[in-house]
């Protein structure tokens, strides 16, 4: 069954006045159960394109319909909502929170879910186990290596019961044995449990793991036959020059957000 549809995906970004087109019609579907690899080079819209099916970020045009749900019309807490019962995320980064042990770190998005804190913890012990780490749920991230808390990442993506593993670039922070080691772990836990994964990489180990592989080159996909036409067209669609005044205080709006977010900005 389909699980993921993405139908002529736009999506610009704005740098003050100019927009860049990160995705330029971008149609893909998904079949439930697939371990699908997103290739292409650095700029090609693969970070982007993730982060819409997780519902990050919503098209300007176009539509991405991830269970049957048209994320595009979603509010940002329906996303929100989506994503913590859908969708497990892994990163380059490791991303895990560095006050938290690895047990508490793989219990956390359980518990969002408002499981019991006891049976969250006992959940992420079976799964610490599972990646194999079973002697290190007490450590800290900075207490473990690189590997070893990219195998936390993937346990806490698991251990929320998701429809959907993302990963953007899973392996980019680890050496090639490390890293191989961990996409053959997603794969045996792709086969056991059939969780659908959508990764993004470069790398020859994860490409030479994928059950599918797809290209995205200039924000579209190239070398499926369904999608000739995206390959070979050659125009660029981001809405003309200058922006609504509406447009331009959202902007301001947002960047002064990003700005505030960002950690030497925040009070202290
Ligand atoms: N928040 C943003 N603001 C402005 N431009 C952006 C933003 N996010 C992405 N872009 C641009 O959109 C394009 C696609 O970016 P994206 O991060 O999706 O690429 P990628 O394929 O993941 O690259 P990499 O392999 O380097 O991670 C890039 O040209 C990037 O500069
Ligand atoms: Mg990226």
């Amino acid at each position: 069954m389909t699980i993921i549809e993405v139908e002529n995906l736009r999506k610009c970004f704005w740098t003050g006045q100019v927009a860049f087109p990160a995705l330029n019609g971008v149609n893909l579907t998904v079949e439930e159960g697939e371990f699908l690899v997103l290739a292409g080079r650095s700029g090609s819209g693969k970070t982007t394109l993730l982060n819409m099916i997780g519902g990050l970020e919503v098209p300007d045009q176009g539509s991405i319909r991830v269970k049957g749900d048209d994320l595009g019309s979603r509010t940002r807490d329906q996303r929100a909502l989506f994503r913590l019962r859908h969708i497990g995320f892994v990163f380059q980064a490791y991303n895990l929170i560095r006050v938290l042990n690895a047990r508490e770190n793989v219990a956390f998005v359980c518990q969002l879910q408002g499981h019991d804190r006891r049976a969250c913890l006992e959940g992420a012990d079976r799964w610490l186990a599972r990646v194999g780490l079973g002697e290190l749920q007490k450590r800290r991230p900075d207490q473990l290596s690189g590997g070893q808390q990219q195998r936390v990442a993937v346990a806490r993506a698991l251990a929320s019961k998701p429809d959907i593993v993302l990963a953007d670039e899973p392996t980019a922070n680890l050496d090639s044995a490390t890293g191989r080691e961990l996409i053959a772990l997603m794969k045996e836990l792709n086969r056991e449990y059939g969780t659908t994964f959508v990764i993004s990489s470069h790398d020859p180990a994860v490409i030479a793991a994928a059950g599918r592989l797809v290209r995205l080159h200039d924000g579209r996909v190239t070398g499926s036959p369904g999608n000739l036409q995206d390959a070979t067209a050659s125009e660029v669609r981001c809405p003309a020059g200058t922006l609504t005044l509406t447009g331009r205080l959202l902007l301001a709006i947002k960047e002064l957000r990003e700005r505030n977010n960002k950690p030497e900005n925040r009070a202290p």
